[in-house]
């Protein structure tokens, strides 16, 4: 069989799992061959070994089952860097991007070593784009699933941050050691009956609920932040949010942080998606 009958065969079979089946049967293809997507196209008549071919319908396969193609090739571009991933921790979300990028702002707005926590670390793609841009922090990177601490550390290592980032293995701010400068978090916001099939069936369900309303973590942790960020030095805990939360989680943080300034932060789609609450 061809590569080009392959990918044929292979797109109609996901037709109806996927909105892009011709895109992801010609990344799985790639990845089977260890080639970039681009290379394919210039060997459509070469033929596939059996071995090859084998090893591309298992992964369609599992496609078809709606399994996240970064979990089918291990790996997953966040920030401009790639992480391993897979079903131990949540795919990284181009929707994060933009709490990392409010980071690495209120890092160089301070101009002075910093304590910087990751609460909810998955992959560690928060803790490890911020430390990559910011030599000068030290970051604390928690989680409760040692399955994905597990997958954290792996990427720690990928980018060289060993001496960097310390991962901690806790519930929310309980394991941290000393007061923290700027807390960073996505924690799980979903409500699971309203999410995608394919997420719901094959991403952490402790990374991805959020409770019966979709709050629970923040009502847990936005109080624990107030009692661990360093007080007498301008501080920050910067919350990734769904789009539709913005008010709610507004007024928990108001609770919490009676004398802050709180703001909401859009993403590049202009929906509300981090909630950042600053104290001089
Ligand atoms: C939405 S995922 C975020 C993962 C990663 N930071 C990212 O942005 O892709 C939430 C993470 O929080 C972790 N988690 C859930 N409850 C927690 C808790 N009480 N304390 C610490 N981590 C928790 C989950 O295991 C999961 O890795």
């Amino acid at each position: 069989m061809t590569l080009r009958e392959a990918l044929i065969e292979a797109a109609n079979q996901l037709s109806s799992a996927s909105l892009t089946p011709q895109l992801d049967a010609r990344v799985l293809l790639a990845h089977v061959l260890g080639l970039a997507s681009s290379q394919i196209l210039a060997r459509f008549n070469e033929h596939l070994e059996a071995e090859q071919a084998a090893a591309f319908q298992a992964l369609i396969e599992r496609r078809s089952a709606l399994e996240p193609i970064a979990y089918l090739i291990g790996s997953r571009e966040f920030y401009g860097l790639t992480f391993n991933v897979d079903q131990r921790v949540l795919v990284p979300r181009p929707d994060t991007e933009i709490l990392v990028e409010q980071a690495l702002t209120w890092i160089k707005q301070q101009n002075r070593p910093l304590v910087v926590a990751d609460i909810g670390t998955g992959s560690g793609c928060i803790a490890v784009a911020v430390a990559k841009h910011a030599p000068n922090i030290k970051v604390y990177a928690v989680d409760l699933s040692p399955a994905a601490l597990a997958v954290a550390q792996s990427n720690v290592e990928r980018h060289g941050l060993h001496q960097q980032i310390q991962l901690l293995h806790g519930d929310g701010v309980s394991q941290l050691p000393e007061p923290i400068d700027l807390l960073l978090s996505n924690p799980p916001y979903t409500l699971l009956d309203e999410i995608d099939r394919g997420v719901r069936l094959h991403e952490p369900t402790l990374a991805l609920d959020g409770g019966p309303d979709g709050l629970d973590c923040y009502r847990q942790l936005l109080p624990a932040t107030a009692t661990i960020l360093r007080q007498g030095q301008p501080s920050a805990a910067l919350f990734e949010i769904g789009a539709w939360q913005g008010p709610d989680v507004v007024a928990l943080a108001q609770a919490s942080f009676p004398h802050a300034s709180i703001q909401l932060v859009r993403d590049l789609a202009a929906r509300d998606r981090v909630v950042q609450i600053e104290q001089a």
